[in-house]
């Protein structure tokens, strides 16, 4: 069977993930996401405490990747990678560009903003008013944006990687569910542990000393993401498989009876179903797969739905969160 062999497409990105592991103690959990969001052409929400290595990791997947020159021919965005730090009084139109008037045409020409790039990286996307989130958070789930009544295309691929602190500050806008839901995936980082500690001492030691940083051992294009992206697609889903994700979904919304009634006020929408697939599609490709396997779903699980579920005021009260609604639906729905 064709589908299932392993494709040919699924090298480079390998390669490249081990490449980003390199350079980050700890984070494999972390770089298989953002490949496995760049390969199914989703976004990745990154939270955690500060200091953890979140912009280091987006910036590391950025040197892998040549994003600019040839992604014109794809649509009208500028290709590249970009990075927005976002503050309680970014505008929506310092993300998405704005019409200057020109003296020497007297013609109104449209200035791309930085969200006409393939990658951006979008800093502590919570101190950003929402007014801009909801920008930005309408432009990721399109692929397009409004300005000037016009319709632009963004680039192909085009991937947003949000950070987020998980301490909470003062002069924050925390994301509503209903658009947190633009994101693949949801990744939380723990801090690290003292054997880690160390060696991220070691690591940056080796790096100050050294002359230049060890460059990647390829760098993949955008039309070399695209073929990834169509090969992902193509990553057999068993019908077995396919089943046994919406059972999860449903499981998220039983309410009669089962271990979950009463926990979850809000439920996985359809999006979290596809969402879920794709990602499955993505991880199987990664590790050189042309099908899908039940590990691909339980890994992926808590990072694909969690934050798509409201936990229920009963739930909260009991120290429930959405991820341990997460582990309670996969220990209670089984794959086969
Ligand atoms: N796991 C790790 N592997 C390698 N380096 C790390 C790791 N954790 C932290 N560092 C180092 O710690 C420093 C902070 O990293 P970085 O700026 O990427 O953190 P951050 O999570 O983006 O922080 P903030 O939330 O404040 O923006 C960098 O010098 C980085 O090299
Ligand atoms: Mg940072």
């Amino acid at each position: 069977m064709d589908a299932v062999k392993a494709p040919a497409a699924a090298e480079a990105p390998a390669r490249l993930a081990a490449w980003i592991r390199e350079g980050l103690i700890g984070h494999e959990h972390l770089v298989e996401r953002l490949m496995i969001a760049l390969l199914a052409g989703g976004h990745a929400l990154i939270e955690g405490p500060p200091g953890l290595a979140k912009t280091r990791a987006v910036r590391r997947l950025a040197e892998g990747l040549d994003l600019g020159g040839d992604s014109e021919e794809a649509s009208g965005g500028a290709g590249g990678f970009a990075r927005v730090q976002c503050t309680p009084d970014l505008m929506p139109s310092d993300l998405i560009g704005a019409q200057v008037f020109r003296r020497a045409s007297e013609e109104f020409d449209f200035v791309q903003g930085p969200l006409f790039h393939s990658l951006l990286l979008v800093d502590e996307i919570n101190r950003a008013p929402p007014k801009t989130q909801s920008a930005l958070l309408e432009a990721m789930a399109e692929g397009q944006v409004t300005a000037g009544g016009v319709t632009r295309l963004l680039p192909d691929p085009f991937m947003v990687a949000a950070t987020q602190n998980s301490i909470e500050h003062e002069g924050t806008f925390p994301l509503p569910e209903a658009q947190l839901d633009r994101f693949l995936l949801h990744v939380k980082l723990d801090l690290p542990g003292a054997e880690a500690e160390r060696a991220i001492l070691d690591l940056v030691e080796t790096e100050t000393r050294a002359d230049a940083p060890a460059p990647p051992p390829l760098r993949l294009t955008s039309a070399e993401i695209r073929a990834a992206k169509a090969a992902t697609a193509r990553v057999h889903l068993a019908p077995p498989l396919k089943d046994y994700i919406v059972r999860l979904t449903m499981g998220a919304r039983e309410t009669g009876g089962g271990p979950l009634e009463g926990l979850i006020a809000h439920a996985v929408s359809p999006r979290g179903t596809l969402a879920l697939a794709a990602a499955a599609r993505a991880r199987a490709l990664l590790h050189g797969r042309g099908h899908a396997l039940p590990e691909d779903v339980e890994a992926l699980a808590p990072d694909a739905l969690a934050h798509r579920l409201i936990p229920s005021w009963r739930a909260s009260a009991e120290g429930v969160d959405s991820r341990e609604i997460v582990a309670r639906l996969l220990a209670h729905v089984r794959p086969y």
